[in-house]
């Protein structure tokens, strides 16, 4: 199984500084938000992994990343031109992935939890796609995918409903079979005009094949200044530091 890490996107939330850098190369505590989700994928023992961002920035993900052996992984890039999309973007990792199975983190996105079990039982799974949700609260859902879940299945995803039918948002952690880039061929643009990843695993929902988890730790997006504080202070606690006031 190969790990794609999608770092493309504008950043708009954090205009004017990601006018001059990426997203995922500011800070989270002491790291560049980038080394999470890379770190998360080496922890599940996944160490090929295709990073996937803008044209514009590839230069300093290169200059910061290079191989990757730094972190003991093996890294190689695609470009996304624009911001088309999660699903989009990830379509970019498709000539480097191959035929292989794929777990694809977001960038933006920190995990408390080893992501290994998770690997481990998708590959038992063999065929299909899993994702990983995180229960919080209502009023925090919006901002996110949606899960409504029956009978231990999940029957549909929403992205950013406005009345939620569920408290259980889809992370930013995505395991796919080897018909993920066909299926993404069969994606069209929402209003938004992105190719949505929500839309992609609401296939694999009606084909029956989409299995799920619950994370048990901490999980954050940083995409947001919010958001990317909350994520920072959860990693500062999570290594011993103290605040004084
Ligand atoms: O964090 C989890 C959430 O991430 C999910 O619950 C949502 O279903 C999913 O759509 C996504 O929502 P966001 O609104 O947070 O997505 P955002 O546009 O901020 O993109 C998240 C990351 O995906 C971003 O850090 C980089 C990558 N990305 C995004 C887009 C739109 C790309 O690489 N290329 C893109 O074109």
């Amino acid at each position: 199984m190969k790990g794609v890490v999608l770092a493309g996107g504008f950043g708009t939330r954090f205009h004017p500084v990601t006018r001059v850098v990426n997203k995922h190369l500011l800070d989270v505590f002491d790291e560049p938000m980038v080394y999470y989700p890379i770190r998360s994928l080496a922890a599940a023992g996944i160490t090929d992994i295709v990073l996937v961002t803008i044209t514009e920035s590839m230069e300093q993900f290169h200059s910061l990343l290079g191989n990757g052996s730094e972190l003991g992984v093996s890294i190689e890039y695609a470009h996304q031109e624009g911001a088309g999309g999660i699903a989009e973007a990830l379509l970019q990792a498709a000539p480097i992935v191959g035929s292989d199975d794929v777990m694809v983190v977001l960038g933006d996105n920190i995990f408390q939890d080893s992501l290994l079990g998770y690997a481990e039982s998708f590959q038992e799974q063999g065929k299909g796609a899993k994702i990983l949700l995180k229960q919080v609260s209502l009023d925090d859902a919006l901002r996110f995918g949606v899960a409504e879940v029956r009978d231990g299945k999940i029957i549909g995803i929403e992205e950013k409903p406005a009345s939620p039918k569920s408290d259980l948002i889809v992370t930013g952690c995505y395991l796919y079979d080897d018909r993920v880039f066909d299926l993404i061929g069969t994606l069209k643009p929402s209003a938004r005009g992105e190719l949505e990843v929500t839309d992609l695993n609401n296939l694999y929902v009606e084909e029956g094949t989409m299995s799920y988890e619950v994370l048990r730790g901490w999980w954050t997006d940083a995409g947001t200044p919010a958001s990317k504080l909350k994520a920072s202070i959860l990693v500062a606690l999570e290594k011993g530091v103290t605040f004084h006031r």
